[in-house]
């Protein structure tokens, strides 16, 4: 079997299979932070008659491990070679961010001044490519998400950030670009 058909197995694998000790190992290879369900006892929903409704046992599994799972389309749909060369043991078709602008408006078309990672072609350090718990398949929430890379210290300590709490940092900031290097919106 070649590495992407095997790695599409795993992955279905890891998406519809029933939840043993092995298949969570998977899972968290493709995505950090999934519960151990082994210390989701008892959930035995019951249908009228007392008999165990398995469908209402395996939905409320899935449901825990995957809380709220936002898919990107191309992922979603399976058309995994619209990124990755099956030819090439699954290695991307394309540098980045020229994939991602394949099919996405190009963002140096649309600003005069790039956000360094945008400019360096890092959409993965903001977003997962295939899905993620957050909404935009980003792959941290909130000021977290800035923070990862710019030193919380030095910008909270900033004059125009004293009152900012815990508000995202993209209510003033455009995450891709804008009209100057502050990239505000
Ligand atoms: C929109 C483009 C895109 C699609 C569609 C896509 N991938 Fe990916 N995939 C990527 C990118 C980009 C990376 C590299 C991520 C990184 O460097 O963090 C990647 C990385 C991977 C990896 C390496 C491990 C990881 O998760 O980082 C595997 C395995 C993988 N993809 C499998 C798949 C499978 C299977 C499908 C189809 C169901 C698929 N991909 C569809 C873009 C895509
Ligand atoms: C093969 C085409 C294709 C490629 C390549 C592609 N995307 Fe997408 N992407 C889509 C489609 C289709 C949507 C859904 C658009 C919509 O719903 O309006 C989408 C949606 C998104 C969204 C919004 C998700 C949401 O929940 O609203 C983000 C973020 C995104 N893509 C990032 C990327 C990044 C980063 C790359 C490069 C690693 C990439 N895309 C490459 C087709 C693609
Ligand atoms: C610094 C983090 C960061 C980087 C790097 C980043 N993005 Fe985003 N992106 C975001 C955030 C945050 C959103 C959510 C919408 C918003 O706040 O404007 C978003 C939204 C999107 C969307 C959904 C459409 C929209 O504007 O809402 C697409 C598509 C997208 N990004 C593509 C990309 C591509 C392609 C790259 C790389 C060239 C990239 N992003 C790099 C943070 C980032
Ligand atoms: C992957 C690392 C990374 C992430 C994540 C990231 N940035 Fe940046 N950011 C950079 C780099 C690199 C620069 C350019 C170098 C510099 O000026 O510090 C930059 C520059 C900036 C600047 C301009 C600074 C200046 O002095 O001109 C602002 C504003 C900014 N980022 C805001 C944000 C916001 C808001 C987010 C979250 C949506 C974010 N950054 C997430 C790496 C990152
Ligand atoms: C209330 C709006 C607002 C919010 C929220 C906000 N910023 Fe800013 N930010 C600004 C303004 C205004 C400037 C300064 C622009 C200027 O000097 O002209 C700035 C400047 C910056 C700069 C460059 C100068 C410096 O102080 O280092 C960085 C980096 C930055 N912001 C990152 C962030 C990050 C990360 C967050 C989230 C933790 C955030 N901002 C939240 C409005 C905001």
């Amino acid at each position: 079997m070649k590495l992407s058909s095997l790695l599409f197995f795993v992955l279905l694998m890891s998406l519809f299979g029933c939840s043993s000790q092995s298949q969570i190992k998977v899972l968290s290879f493709f995505f950090d932070g999934v519960p151990n369900p082994s210390r989701e006892v008892g959930v035995h929903p019951t249908d009228t008659l007392g008999r165990k409704d398995t469908t209402a046992i395996k939905q409320t599994t899935m449901g825990k491990m995957f809380p709220r799972l936002f898919f990107h389309a191309p992922y979603k749909a399976q058309e995994c070679s619209s990124c990755h060369d099956r030819t090439r043991m699954g290695k991307l078709n394309n540098s980045l961010p020229e994939l991602c602008y394949q099919c996405h408006d190009d963002f140096t078309t649309k600003f005069k001044v790039l956000h360094g990672p945008v400019g360096g072609g890092q959409c993965v350090m903001c977003h997962s490519p295939h899905q993620s718990m957050n909404e935009k398949l980003l792959i941290r929430s909130g000021q977290a998400l800035c923070l990862y890379c710019h030193n919380s210290e030095t910008v909270l300590a900033a004059k125009e950030h004293q009152d900012i709490k815990d508000a995202n940092c993209t209510d003033c900031h455009n995450p891709h670009g804008g009209d100057d290097r502050f990239i505000l919106r």
